[in-house]
Order: structure tokens, then C-alpha cells, then sequence
């Protein structure tokens, strides 16, 4: 194919958005499906990981920000305005720089990634730090838009969904199907609810045969769903994920229950041992709120809930260079080497 346009102007008969409106895009979507070989060795299903962190600003966030920044330049609007835990606002202050519009983003102090943060400032956002969570955040930003001449473009912006149900477009594309699970981390809860209405509308169209159990992930210290109630004080070392009251919480609950899926909690150690295991034997490096979906992978697949010989799509949310400092947790400190290659070989051994 001569160049991939996107993914309004890919799948443009099947996104709500103004005929007539200029679509701002940076080419997003047509992200790798990568297959899990010890994923699938461990848990007995075909594993596959959707790679979301190879969109242009390093996370999912991109498909529906395209979608979200083109509505806004129709309507005139010369400003945008987020919350965010971080992914949100780098997409969209790059989105928002690129279609020729401000943007200022709230984000919670101290909780937000340092690549996300340096995102932000590199794309020029107004970038305000809350002494507060994502949710208080996400009042303060709809009670702006609703007050003043700015657009919200978090995912209680209709045109965000639409452009995030491309990502299941693009699984349904690859695949000749739909995958028969499809895990998800789940935290404001606009991804798994997109990706359940692009399925649903491929398999009523008649596109594939059925849709997928969906089954979505949360931080067992920011478990909102898994508890049916909010969370006051969510906390996580996924801080994508730290969100105590989802806004998508009726699009969640109805993909779980539409699609005989499941939520379930994942701990901080367990999302880190599969953040580790993404890196480290399959060679993707995500963030960590991505692993929480491997990380119920290995659970759902170890107690059953998950049959084995499944057809199992995992979506990994975000690129690991998001979060350095997750990273580098326990690296320890090294003496530095002389210019001399009988050091090299003894620090490794060879000799
Ligand atoms: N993974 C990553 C890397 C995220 O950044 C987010 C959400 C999620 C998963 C959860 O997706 O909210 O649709 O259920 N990040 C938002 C943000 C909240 O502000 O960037 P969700």
C-alpha cells in the first residue's frame, strides 16, 4: 500500500465526523499485531499484543484524538482543553499544534509519567498541575469547557470513541475475524467501550461472524468497576490507570455484560512482573497501565476463566519510554569501565 492515511480517512464511511471537515492526522493507526509466543506458551491460548505504543505520540490516545481535533476545527474552535493522567494530553497537545489550535491540559501533580509531561511542553500545551487526582482533574476541565470557549476532547467528546473503535477495525482486518477474547487495561473506561461499539458494528454489518468476550483489567488499588462502586483515593504504580470514577463507566459495563466478558483487579506487583515479561521475553516494551492487561491474561488463564486454545487479542495501551523512571526502579549502580576491551570481556564474563 502507498502510505497509510490515518484512521479517519481509512475507515471514513464508518466515523461520524462532518463530511466536509479538514481531518488534522499524524497518520495514526495501523499499529503492529504482534503474535505472544511465550504469552501464548504460558497461558495455552493464541496470544496476540495490538501495539498501540507505535502510534505517533506513543499510545492509543492518537486515534481518537485525530477524530476529536478535526470535530473541533469544524466547529470553529480555536482551543482545546483535557484532563489527564498523561497520554491524553500528549496527544492531544500534538494533535492540538498540529491542526493550528491551543491546548491546555490538567493533569494531577507528581502523578503523571516525566516522557508524557515532556510531551506536553514540547508540543507547547498550557499545562496545569492540580493538587488533586485524574478525576478532580476531569471536573475542572468539563466545568471550563462548559464555561468558557474552549472544547473538551477528553473521551466524553463523541468523536473520540469513534476514532478509538478503529483499533478493533484493524484487529477485525488483520485477523479475517474477531479474536475471541480481547483484554484491555481499563481506567477512564472510553477505550473498552470504543473498541466493543467498533466490533459490534463490524459483526451487524456483517463484516465478521462475531464479536469478542471483552474483558477488562484494573488496578487493584483503582478498581472502580471491579468493586461497582468509585474509588476516592485510586492508587497505582500505573498511574495511566490511577482514575477512581470512570466517565465511561455505562459503556464498560455494558461491553462486559453485552459480550460475556469480565472485569478483574490486578496488583501493582503483578502488573510489574508483566511488564517485565513483555520487555524481557517477548521484546515490547509498554507502560506499565498496558502490562495490567497481560497481567490478567496470565491470571484468567491460569484459574480457568480463560479457556485454553482461545484466540486472545491483548492490547498494549502505551510505549514504554513513557515511563523511564519505572524503568529504571532497582537498577543497580555500576562501577564505569576503562577504554580497554580485557575489562569488557571480564565485566562479562567471557573471560
Ligand atoms: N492505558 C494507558 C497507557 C492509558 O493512558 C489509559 C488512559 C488507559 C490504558 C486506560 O484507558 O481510560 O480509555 O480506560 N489514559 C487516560 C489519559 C486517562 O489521561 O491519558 P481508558
Amino acid at each position: 500500500r502507498a502510505s497509510w492515511p490515518g484512521v479517519v480517512e481509512a475507515y471514513r464511511d464508518r466515523i461520524a465526523l462532518p463530511a466536509d471537515a479538514r481531518v488534522v492526522t499524524l497518520h495514526e493507526g495501523d499499529t503492529p499485531l504482534v503474535p505472544a509466543q511465550h504469552l501464548s506458551e504460558l497461558t495455552g491460548c493464541q496470544v496476540l499484543l495490538k501495539v498501540e505504543g507505535a502510534n505517533p505520540t506513543g499510545s492509543f490516545k492518537d486515534r481518537g484524538m485525530t477524530a476529536a481535533i478535526s470535530a473541533a476545527l469544524a466547529t470553529g474552535s480555536k482551543a482545546v482543553i483535557c484532563a489527564s493522567t498523561g497520554n491524553t494530553s500528549a496527544s492531544a497537545a500534538a494533535y492540538a499544534a498540529r491542526g493550528g489550535l491551543t491546548s491546555a491540559v490538567l493533569v494531577p501533580r507528581g502523578k503523571i509519567a516525566l516522557g508524557k509531561l515532556a510531551q506536553a511542553v514540547a508540543h507547547g500545551a498550557r499545562i496545569l498541575q492540580v493538587d488533586g487526582n485524574f478525576d478532580d482533574c476531569l471536573e475542572l476541565a468539563r466545568k471550563t469547557a462548559a464555561e468558557h470557549p474552549v472544547t473538551l476532547v477528553n473521551s466524553v467528546n463523541p468523536a473520540r470513541l469513534e476514532g478509538q473503535k478503529t483499533a478493533a477495525f484493524e484487529v477485525c482486518d488483520a485477523l479475517g475475524r474477531a479474536p475471541d477474547v480481547h483484554c484491555l487495561p481499563v481506567g477512564n473506561a472510553g477505550n473498552i467501550t470504543a473498541y466493543w461499539r467498533g466490533y459490534r458494528e463490524y459483526a451487524a454489518d456483517g463484516v465478521v461472524p462475531a464479536t469478542p468476550r471483552m474483558v477488562g483489567f484494573q488496578a487493584a488499588g483503582a478498581a472502580p468497576l471491579v468493586h461497582g462502586r468509585p474509588v476516592a483515593e485510586p492508587e497505582t504504580i500505573a498511574t495511566a490507570i490511577r482514575i477512581g470514577s470512570p466517565a465511561s463507566w455505562g459503556g464498560a459495563v455494558a461491553a462486559r455484560d453485552e459480550s460475556g466478558g469480565l472485569f478483574d483487579a490486578v496488583t501493582d506487583e503483578q502488573i510489574l512482573a508483566a511488564y517485565r515479561l513483555l520487555a524481557g521475553r517477548e521484546g515490547v516494551f509498554v507502560e506499565p497501565a498496558s502490562a495490567a492487561s497481560v497481567a490478567g491474561l496470565l491470571v484468567t488463564a491460569a484459574d480457568g476463566r480463560l479457556p485454553a486454545g482461545s484466540l486472545v487479542v491483548c492490547t498494549v495501551t502505551g510505549h514504554g519510554l513513557k515511563d523511564p523512571d519505572t524503568a529504571l526502579l532497582g537498577m543497580p549502580e555500576v562501577e564505569p569501565l576503562p577504554v580497554d576491551p580485557t575489562a569488557v570481556a571480564t565485566a562479562l564474563e567471557l573471560a
